[in-house]
């Protein structure tokens, strides 16, 4: 399935500032940082959880757990996605965190160069969660998601970005029908670069200067 929050006030809020041109690389990096957080809140809704018996100072009660937080692992694509990363292991603090550089060629052919790849062990019970800010032409996922299915088979694959494009979206399910994808909204189109419409700019030169 494909999750956005387009209907959540406060995402909203923080997708505003994200957009706004004036926004400078220090608010930007704490934006990402912000939705980060609330989107893996959002994530964990989605969760298996299990009750638990616990005792208050007072009496014995039942308590849940979200099992499937404690098997996570995060797949930072640089570079935008280190402050989203930051913001996700706020609440999946006990993640397991891969890197992976992707860098996008020019316009037409967008080929993806992936220089470097460290990926932890991927156990049946985890959620592989891929963060990457912006879903354009979906080539960088593509290509990441073929990489991270090499180091073993997950629960679930779940990508986590900012803005999606269409075109992005549909060219991820047909490549891998099996992956989710969680983002803030879902963009109008592509323009012949490659960048998102209406968008926020390119996140990496935004975020980092
Ligand atoms: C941007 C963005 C995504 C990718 C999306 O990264 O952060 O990783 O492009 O484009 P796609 O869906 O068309 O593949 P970029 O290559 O600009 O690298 P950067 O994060 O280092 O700036």
């Amino acid at each position: 399935g494909v999750y956005s929050f387009e209907d959540s006030p406060f995402i909203m809020e923080i997708l505003t500032e994200l957009r706004d041109e004036r926004t400078g690389p220090i608010p930007f990096r704490k934006g990402l940082v912000k939705l980060g957080r609330y989107m893996a809140y959002e994530l964990t809704k989605t969760m298996e959880v299990e009750e638990v018996p616990i005792k208050t100072p007072l009496e014995e009660t039942t308590g849940v757990i979200v099992r499937d937080r404690r098997n996570v692992v995060i797949i930072t694509v640089l570079r935008a996605a280190i402050p989203l990363m930051e913001g996700l292991i706020k609440v999946l603090d006990h993640a397991r965190v891969g890197i992976v550089s992707a860098s996008r060629g020019k316009a037409p052919k967008f080929e993806i160069e992936m220089k470097y790849v460290k990926v932890p062990q991927v156990k049946p019970e985890d959620t592989v969660i891929i963060a990457d800010p912006m879903i354009a032409t979906g080539s960088t996922l593509i290509r990441v998601l073929d990489e991270v299915k090499k180091y073993g088979k997950a629960k679930r694959y779940v990508i986590v970005g900012v803005l999606a494009a269409p075109e992005g979206i549909s060219r991820i399910k047909e490549a891998h029908p099996d992956v989710e994808m969680f983002v803030a909204a879902i963009d109008r189109e592509l323009n012949d670069h490659g960048y998102i419409l209406p968008g926020l700019g390119d996140a990496g030169d935004r975020a980092f200067g």
